[in-house]
């Protein structure tokens, strides 16, 4: 097969950047190792900032996303035996978030690109990625036994944090930033009505834990817990009891509880490869940088990269100007470091740490007091959440 660029990977990335290539009139053949079943229903991100919702519209799939994303003007933090709201509205009048699964817009993303003859192959194995260093890439997998090659002008990496693309990159070439953070979540998927209008983070002595929502019946938490915790340690009975420890700290509200419908632990982490290029592949997403979820951000920064990466095929292919894929890499990571040090502050600011003795607690305190109390300090948070003005 030939195309003019081969998309590695069918997550948030790769098929927004397929998408946003479509509507340039550029080919793409996207490739995927996962079903599309899978990919559908894989539980991930649910906040979209305000530029991801602007740049889905814009790309013609958020038609169901204004339907069904429930917009939220703000977040509560809660602590101390009280709970903050942090007023979008007041702090960054005109920004908000939108709560929106990923696997919806994932749906969404992969309806209107095969609608229009857009061509993504799932379930293919083996994949390799050979002369990226030349002008004349290819992939090479298995589709239903049988190899199949694809021949491109270039290669995009989106195949997340576990991907090939970037191993595909000669050793030397790149540096890695790590940090690894001595916790991770327990994600909890429910089938009951959120018990707030809007998303609760709270630190507690206990550990945090997150209320958020998918939809008007179904409820989204998250509770901090070992980096390599057990799945079975958390049987529902122990879930429960647990999110209320930590979630009804304040007078006047208590947690609803339902069926749950999906669970599992992720560890945290921060990491961020440089540069995220190296000849014809373009490593973008997951693939490029991972950071913890407290910002919410992950989705964000993937769909900020390909917008970006999208701009720069469109300045190659449309007038032959080579500049902004030679900006891409440098582009990207003012943004990738921005949110790298916002959600490191964030789940600095809201978990326990092991090492933390009481001196390290009261800082915590004090500094969630300050953010709760300077409308500078709220309005720095506020903007981080709600997404940087692209042009940051
Ligand atoms: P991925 O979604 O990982 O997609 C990569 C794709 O490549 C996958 O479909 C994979 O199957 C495929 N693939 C892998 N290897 C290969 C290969 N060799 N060949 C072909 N295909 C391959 N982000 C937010 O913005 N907001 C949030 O609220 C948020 N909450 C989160 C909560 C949790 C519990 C988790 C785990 C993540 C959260 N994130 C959040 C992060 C967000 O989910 C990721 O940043 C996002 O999925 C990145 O998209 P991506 O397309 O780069 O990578
Ligand atoms: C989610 O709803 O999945 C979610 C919300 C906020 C976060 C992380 C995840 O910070």
């Amino acid at each position: 097969m030939r195309t003019q660029v081969a998309i590695i990977g069918a997550g948030p990335a790769g098929l927004l950047l397929a998408r946003l290539l479509q509507l340039r009139g550029i080919s793409s053949v996207v490739l995927e190792t996962r079903s599309r079943q899978y990919i559908e229903h894989r539980i991930r991100a649910g906040v979209l900032e305000q530029g991801t919702v602007d740049t889905l519209v814009t790309a013609g799939v958020g038609e169901r996303l204004l339907r069904q994303g429930m917009v939220h003007h703000g977040i509560e933090l809660r602590f101390g035996g009280r709970g903050h709201r942090i007023a979008f509205e007041q702090l960054v009048p005109g920004r908000a978030i939108t709560v929106y699964g990923q696997q919806e817009v994932v749906k969404d993303l992969i309806a209107a690109h095969l609608d229009e003859g857009g061509q993504i192959r799932f379930e293919v194995s083996d994949v390799t990625v050979d002369g990226i260093d030349t002008a004349h890439p290819e992939i090479t997998c298995t589709r239903n036994s049988q190899r199949l090659t694809v021949q491109a002008d270039f290669v995009a990496g989106c195949d997340g944090f576990h991907g090939v693309c970037r191993d595909a990159i000669p050793a030397g070439v790149l540096r890695f930033f790590d940090k690894e953070y001595p916790f991770g979540w327990l994600g909890v998927l429910a089938e009951v009505a959120p018990s707030a209008a809007e998303l609760i983070y709270a630190s507690n002595e206990r550990g945090f834990a997150l209320h958020s929502m998918r939809s008007p019946s179904v409820s989204r938490f998250y509770l901090q817990v070992a980096p390599d915790e057990q799945i079975a340690a958390w049987p529902d009975e122990r879930i429960w009891p647990e999110l209320r420890a930590r979630l009804e700290t304040v007078p006047d509200w208590s947690l609803a509880t339902g069926p749950v419908l999906e669970k599992g632990v992720t560890a945290m982490r921060g990491f961020v490869t440089e540069p995220m290029q190296f000849g014809r592949l373009f490593l973008a997403g997951d693939a490029a940088h991972i950071v913890p979820p407290t910002g919410a951000k992950g989705m964000n920064l993937a769909a900020f990269d390909v917008t970006l990466l999208a701009g720069a095929l469109g300045a190659w292919y449309g007038g032959g100007d080579g500049g902004p894929l030679e900006r891409y890499s440098a582009d990207c990571l003012r943004r990738v470091w921005r949110v790298q040090q916002f959600s490191w502050w964030m789940t600095t600011l809201l978990h326990t740490f092991g090492s933390y003795d009481a001196y390290d607690r009261r800082l915590q305190l004090s500094y969630l007091d300050y953010v709760c109390s300077s409308d500078a300090a709220s309005a720095s948070l506020a903007e981080n959440y709600v997404g940087l003005d692209r042009s940051y």
